[in-house]
């Protein structure tokens, strides 16, 4: 079941940033196919692992624009934050016993979609002139590896 399908409007025009989305995407549609199936273990389980991944990514975005010398890259990393602790109360209500995965679904496809339109597509020219393999590499070992 697909919830939501990436569509190349959402590219940043950086792979590594991307594929990353790409993957938070997933979970979301993962997210969709546990509720069909009314498991709420399951739901349980991606949250985390969506709460997880995104913190990851965001951490991995932030480093990047730091050392691109991106200059709004403080205000970005606050709208992370906002991000995270507004899923987080999500989550809370989920434990709670509340059904609010089909309003986290929406939230987050609105969210991420003009996140990434917007913020994401604005820090990437600064990316693209900084990024090179060897940074890359190590980068991506010290927070997916
Ligand atoms: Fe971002």
């Amino acid at each position: 079941m697909i919830y939501w399908s990436w569509d190349p409007s959402l590219s940043v025009g950086i792979d590594v940033i991307d594929s990353q989305h790409r993957r938070i995407v997933d979970y979301i549609n993962e997210l969709a196919v546990a509720r069909n199936e009314r498991d709420k273990e399951e739901v349980t389980q991606v949250l985390m692992n969506l709460v997880d991944y995104t913190n990851t990514h965001f951490a991995f975005e932030e480093e990047l624009m730091k050392n691109a010398g991106y200059p709004l890259s403080d205000s970005h990393k606050k709208v992370h934050e906002a991000f995270i602790s507004n899923i987080k109360k999500f989550v809370q209500q989920h434990e709670e016993g509340r059904d609010v995965t089909s309003k986290l679904m929406s939230t987050l496809q609105i969210w991420l979609t003009n996140h990434i339109k917007r913020d994401d597509k604005d820090y990437a020219p600064y990316a693209a002139k900084m990024m090179n393999p060897g940074w890359l590499k190590k980068t991506l070992n010290r927070f997916f590896g």
